[in-house]
């Protein structure tokens, strides 16, 4: 199937959907299942990409992976696991950023990881460096290659201290599976506390893990020598409610979104009321609907859990060209996430990025040259256009922007999106959106 839709905007989304489990947890929670020795059934789990790339790593480590797609099983089975081969591994190469995540399950499994070059959405630089200080702290020895990593646990691996210099998700994950069957005690402070990382933190305790969180950022974990399977369903994703969200708010329309869940997405709930979205909350779900009138600017900061994710940030900037007056979005979680704003100019919106901090607190990236804050001044029509999908959630963002814009856009790379939107074009069908795929 080709990967260009063709979109006759202008007409509200309306009807329900649904979403499963997060994929920012469902990946992570495969690698988990690595360090048991037994296996384990993890429930919930979408029809995305970013599954089929780990459980194809998983398979290249000799984990028996078997899925009832339909039903959202995936049982997985570590009992075989051995190393892959360099050649094979590659191929993987540029597809994700999970294989990082392999390296503290597999050191212990088998005493050595090779980790190919990264991919994952190209939002800013996205660096390692966390995760290889971790991996080194706790005895690992690093050698980059042209190809990727070897790394190497000669004498296995301790429990270490740790302080983290930003709240890292990956980098948090890394350590918890790696420290979970490391000697001895770890601790981690400034750690990230996403309800995605709680939730892995979930898994590995059913795994037989001690691992404590306190309030202050700050996660113990007491190293145990064995880990057994587990059984457990993964939380909803959150962002891809709030991207149904946010599409129901940029083309003035009605989504009830099935599984989607209020405590994760408190501060989400808070700004799509503020900029005069309406939502009612039901044991289902979550219906999102623009109630009429105009909707309200703001002023918005992305951050770390629990502030509002930056995942979210893309989805209702859509949102915010069709809100009356000065929006200002500070992006304080990746130095690049404006990129797709090009586009949405391109059909009319008006947005202008800064380099400075607007509208919030100093961040990392402030005096260092990058375009983190972006000011959105509406509402403004959109008109259709021609749109090159650049990133996942960018991407999203351009096919609301279609689908609120008058007239027949065709956007262009819509593979990327299946990466973490499970069957998306059955679900704007099923909210009633005018599209062909060629
Ligand atoms: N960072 C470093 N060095 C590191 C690791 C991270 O400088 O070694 C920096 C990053 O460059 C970034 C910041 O720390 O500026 C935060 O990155 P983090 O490690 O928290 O992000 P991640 O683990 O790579 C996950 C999600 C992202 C989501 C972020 C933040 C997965 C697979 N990805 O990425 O999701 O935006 O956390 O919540 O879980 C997406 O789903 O589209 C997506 C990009």
């Amino acid at each position: 199937m080709s990967d260009v839709l063709h979109i006759n905007g202008g007409t509200p989304l309306s009807g329900e959907i649904t979403v499963r489990g997060a994929k920012n947890f469902v990946s992570k929670a495969m690698v988990a299942a690595l360090l048991g020795d037994t296996p384990s059934e993890l429930r919930n789990v979408p029809v995305i990409r970013d599954v089929a790339v780990v459980t194809g790593l998983l398979e290249l480590h000799g984990v028996a992976v078997t899925a009832d797609t339909g039903a959202g099983v995936l049982t997985l089975d570590p009992s075989n696991v051995e190393s892959a081969h360099v050649a094979d591994i590659d191929a993987h190469a540029g597809s994700s950023r999970i294989p990082i995540l392999f390296c503290g399950p597999l050191l212990h499994r088998l005493g050595e990881a090779f980790i190919p070059d990264l991919g994952g959405c190209r939002i800013g630089d996205r660096p390692i460096n966390y995760h290889l200080d971790i991996l080194r702290q706790f005895g690992a020895v690093v050698d980059k290659r042209e190809q990727g990593i070897h790394i190497r646990a000669p004498r296995g691996l301790q429990g270490t201290k740790i302080a983290l210099p930003y709240p890292s998700v990956g980098a948090t994950e890394q350590l918890l599976l790696t420290a979970v069957r490391a000697e001895g005690l770890t601790e981690l402070s400034n750690a990230a506390i996403e309800p995605e990382i709680l939730d892995l933190i979930n898994v590995l305790q059913k795994m037989g893990a001690i691992i404590s969180v306190d309030t202050d950022r700050v996660i113990r974990i007491e190293g145990v020598p064995r880990l057994r399977g587990y059984r457990h369903t993964a939380l909803p994703d959150r962002i891809e409610a709030a991207s149904w969200a946010s599409a129901a708010l940029a083309t003035r329309g009605d989504i009830r979104v099935l599984g989607a869940s209020q405590p994760e997405m408190t501060t989400f709930l808070n700004t799509f009321r503020k900029v005069g979205g309406e939502f009612d909350v039901d044991d289902d779900g979550i219906r999102f609907y623009h109630p009429g009138g105009d909707l309200r600017s703001i002023v918005l900061e992305t951050d770390v859990h629990p502030g509002f994710m930056t995942d979210w940030q893309q989805p209702l900037v859509v949102a915010l060209t069709q809100a009356k007056g000065l929006s200002i979005v500070h992006e304080t979680v990746y130095e690049n996430r404006f990129g797709f704003t090009d586009a949405l100019r391109g059909m009319g919106a008006t947005i202008q990025v800064y380099r400075e901090c607007l509208g919030g607190h100093p961040c990392r990236f402030g005096q260092r040259n990058f375009y983190h804050s972006a000011v959105v001044s509406g509402p403004t029509p959109l008109s259709a256009a021609e749109i090159e999908v650049p990133d996942l959630r960018g991407g999203f963002s351009h096919l609301i922007a279609a689908l609120a814009a008058k007239g027949t856009s065709q956007v262009k790379g819509i593979d990327l999106i299946d990466r973490g939107y499970e069957h998306f074009t059955d679900k704007l069908a099923a909210l009633g959106a005018e599209f062909e795929r060629d």
